[in-house]
C-alpha cells in the first residue's frame, strides 16, 4: 500500500495495515519531498514522494490510502483511480454531493475496490448490536438517538483546517464527526436517514489562527496568530426520520468541555433497547421493561458468531479504537486479497464510496435544512439539488 497525507490519522492507517501481516507499506506522499521523507523515516516506510501523482504511478503500490485534508480528496482519489489502483479513503469522501458522485462514478468505472473508513463499524460490540437488531432481539426499532461530542475546539486559540470551508468543506462538525454518527446508526439499524431538520451554530465565530498548521487534537503553542472569522458550525442539533418510519435525533459539537471522543447511540425497539458508548466501547447496555437491564461486556464467547470475528482478545482484555480500525482494514484487505470484485458481498465493517456518497447527501441535507431556517429537508431532494 501507499498512503497520501501522513498526518494524524494516516499513521493509524499504516499501523492497522501492518498488523494484518500480509501487506507491505511501500510509500508515503506528503506536500513536499522533504516532509514526505521525514514522515517516511519516522514511520519506517521505504519510499517518499513529494506528489500524490508519483505515488499513484508507482507500480509497487496496489492500494492507495487517502488521508489528506478534505479538499484534496477529489484530486488524490482521481489520480489513484486513473492508475487503476484500489482506494481506501478516509471520511468524508468529499465535501459536496457532486464531488462524492464524481468519485463514486469514477471508482465504478475503474472497476477497482473502493472503501471509506467509517471505522466505528469495526468495533465488536457495534457488530453485536447490529446482529441483535437484524435478528429482531430488540423488536422493531422506533427511536434512534445519540451524540458525537468533543472539546478539542473549545478555545478560540484551537484551530484546524477543518474550520476553513475551502479546505474542510462548508460543514465542519457535521461533515467531520456527524458523518460518523449517521453512518454508524444506519449501519447498526439497517435503516437509512431520509429526512432531516437541523439547527447549526457557530459558538466561536472568531478564532486566533496560528501561523503554522497544527494536527487534529494538538494544542498549539505561543506562536504568532491572526484573528479569523469562522462561518462553519461547531455545534449542531438534528432531528432525523428513517426510511422505515423510525424517528431520531443527534447532537454534534466540538466545543463541549469534558467530551473527548464522545460518540454514542441508543436504539429503542418494541421489546428492548441497546446503547453503545464509544468511550466505554467494551460494554453494550441492554434495557428491558419486564426484566433487569443488563450490560454485555465484550467477550468473544458471549458474542454472536458474526460479531465474534471482530473480537481478537478474550473477555476482560479491553479492545479499543485502534483494534476497531484494524478490523476495518482486515475486512477491506481480505476482500482484495481474496480476489473479490467490487459488486461481491462485502463483510460488514467495509463501507464503500456508495456509503460515502450517501453520507455527503445527508450532510448536504443538514446544511440545506439549516439554510432554510430549520425545516424538514429530504435527503433525496438534496441529491438532485
Ligand atoms: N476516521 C477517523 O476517525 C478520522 C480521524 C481523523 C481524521 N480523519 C480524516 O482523515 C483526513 C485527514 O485528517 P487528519 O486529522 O489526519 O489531518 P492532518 O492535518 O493531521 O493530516 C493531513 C496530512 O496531509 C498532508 N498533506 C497536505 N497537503 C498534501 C498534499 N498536497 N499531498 C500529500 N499530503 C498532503 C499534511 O501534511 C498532513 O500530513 C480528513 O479527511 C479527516 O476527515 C478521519
Amino acid at each position: 500500500m501507499g498512503l497520501v497525507g501522513p498526518g494524524f490519522v494516516g499513521a493509524h492507517h499504516i499501523d492497522a495495515v501492518r498488523r494484518l501481516g500480509f501487506v507491505d507499506v511501500v510509500a508515503v506522499a506528503a506536500s513536499s519531498e522533504a516532509s514526505a521523507r521525514r514522515k517516511a523515516d519516522a514511520l519506517g516506510v521505504p519510499k517518499a514522494y513529494g506528489s500524490y501523482e508519483d505515488l499513484a504511478a508507482d507500480p509497487d503500490v496496489h492500494v492507495v490510502h487517502n488521508t489528506t485534508p478534505n479538499y484534496l480528496h477529489v484530486p488524490v482519489i482521481m489520480a489513484a483511480l486513473g492508475q487503476g489502483k484500489h482506494v481506501i479513503s478516509d471520511k468524508p469522501l468529499a465535501t459536496t454531493v457532486a464531488d462524492a458522485r464524481l468519485l463514486l462514478d469514477a471508482a465504478n468505472k475503474a472497476g477497482v475496490v473502493h472503501a471509506v473508513t467509517f471505522n466505528y463499524r469495526g468495533n465488536p460490540l457495534v457488530q453485536q448490536a447490529r446482529e441483535m437488531i437484524a435478528n429482531e432481539e430488540i423488536g422493531a426499532v422506533h427511536f434512534i438517538h445519540g451524540a458525537y461530542l468533543q472539546d478539542w475546539l473549545l478555545q478560540a486559540t484551537d484551530y484546524s483546517w477543518r474550520l476553513e470551508p475551502e479546505k474542510g468543506g462548508e460543514s465542519s462538525a457535521i461533515g467531520d464527526i456527524g458523518s460518523h454518527w449517521c453512518d454508524l446508526v444506519q449501519h447498526v439499524t439497517g435503516q437509512r436517514i431520509v429526512e432531516v431538520l437541523a439547527d447549526l451554530t457557530t459558538v466561536i465565530d472568531t478564532r486566533l489562527k496560528p501561523s503554522s498548521s497544527t494536527e487534529a487534537f494538538a494544542r498549539s503553542g505561543d506562536e504568532a496568530r491572526e484573528a479569523v472569522h469562522v462561518s462553519s458550525e461547531d455545534l449542531a442539533t438534528v432531528l432525523v426520520r428513517f426510511d422505515n418510519g423510525a424517528k431520531g435525533s443527534f447532537s454534534v459539537g466540538q466545543v463541549c468541555a469534558g467530551h473527548k471522543n464522545g460518540l454514542w447511540f441508543e436504539a429503542n425497539g418494541r421489546q428492548a433497547s441497546i446503547r453503545w458508548v464509544q468511550e466505554r466501547q467494551n460494554e453494550l447496555w441492554i434495557g428491558r421493561r419486564d426484566a433487569a437491564n443488563a450490560v454485555l461486556l465484550k467477550d468473544p464467547s458471549l458474542l454472536s458468531p458474526a460479531a465474534r470475528a471482530y473480537a481478537h482478545l478474550p473477555g476482560g482484555h479491553q479492545e479499543a479504537w485502534a483494534d476497531a480500525f484494524c478490523n476495518v482494514m482486515r475486512d477491506v484487505y481480505g476482500f482484495i486479497a481474496g480476489g473479490k470484485r467490487p459488486g461481491d458481498q462485502r463483510p460488514p465493517a467495509f463501507a464503500t464510496f456508495e456509503d460515502g456518497y450517501h453520507s455527503a447527501c445527508v450532510v448536504e441535507a443538514v446544511l440545506e435544512s439549516h439554510r432554510r431556517g430549520g425545516v424538514w429537508t429530504s435527503v433525496g431532494q438534496a441529491v438532485t439539488a
